[in-house]
């Protein structure tokens, strides 16, 4: 049986990336984001089924024609990619309540929306898959990026432990830092030790063999993993201390 993807962001980096990973495994795929261009260059280079859906997700109309589309009966989507999104490079006290909304909306609430969107359906066919890409950054206290992302990996484990008997599976995937558009956008340098760089690709790769897997969180690689499960111990004001000597 063919299964239909839709994946937000896919215009470039990680949701690009996985794009085309899951056209590589045969499964057709609606590709969101704003810039509708870009967005159909990727389509005309897949070879499987695609449809473009340009939407700016942090209007009110964009967010609701997307999650009209996610649950529409006659096209189910059957897998559920929530990746796009930004980062602030302002620390918290410095950016604008603007800016922080906009980013808590994407990171976090558009995430609930689409997932909201496409439960009914996929209750009712017994099956679904919701891969939503966070960070590692959710396990640190890193501002108001890494709480969006704490908020995005807790939902997909909340969906998770309560859907499974209906057939739903849930991954989030937290990536370290990974070679995108990113940090260009957020007008920073790509900077940090090679082993905390990932490629796009990588990425995809690992993100949609989780979620075939059915595992509940997937790491960039084993160091970022030990170090999520080590940090639990760590008093926050230690790790405070550590991530802000590495910023400044
Ligand atoms: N790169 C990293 O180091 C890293 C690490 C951990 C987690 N992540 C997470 O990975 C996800 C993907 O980021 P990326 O690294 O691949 O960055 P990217 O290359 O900048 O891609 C971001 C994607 O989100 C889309 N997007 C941004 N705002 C949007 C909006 N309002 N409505 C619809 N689409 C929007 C962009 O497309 P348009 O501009 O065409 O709309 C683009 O396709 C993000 O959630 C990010 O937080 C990234």
């Amino acid at each position: 049986m063919r299964h239909t993807a839709l994946v937000t962001g896919a215009s470039s980096g990680i949701g690009l990336a996985i794009a085309r990973e899951l056209a590589r495994v045969g499964v057709d795929v609606v590709l969101v984001a704003r810039d509708e261009g870009r967005l159909r260059e990727v389509a005309a280079s897949l070879d499987t089924g695609t449809e473009v859906l340009a939407a700016d997700l942090l209007t009110h109309e964009g967010l609701e024609a997307v999650a009209e589309r996610v649950a529409l009966p006659d096209r189910p989507i059957d897998i559920l990619v929530s990746n796009a999104g930004f980062g602030l490079a302002a620390p918290f006290h410095e950016s604008s309540i603007e800016d922080e909304r906009r980013l808590h909306e994407l990171l976090s609430f558009v995430p609930l929306r689409l997932a909201h969107a496409a439960l009914p359906g996929m209750r009712a066919r017994g099956r679904g898959w919701i891969l939503t890409v966070a960070s590692f950054a959710a396990f640190i206290p890193y501002g108001s990026y890494s709480a969006s992302k704490a908020h995005a990996v807790n939902l997909s484990r909340s969906i998770r432990s309560r859907y499974a008997g209906d057939g739903i599976r849930a991954t989030a995937l937290c990536p370290g830092f990974v070679h995108t558009e990113f940090h260009e956008r957020m007008g920073i340098d790509e900077d940090g030790p090679d082993w905390m760089w990932a490629s796009a690709e990588d990425i995809a790769r690992k993100g949609v063999r989780g979620l075939r897997r059915n595992q509940p969180v997937v790491h960039s690689n084993l160091a970022f993993a030990a170090i999520a499960k080590g940090l639990q111990l760590v008093p926050d004001t230690w790790q405070g201390s550590l991530i802000n000597s590495y910023r400044d």
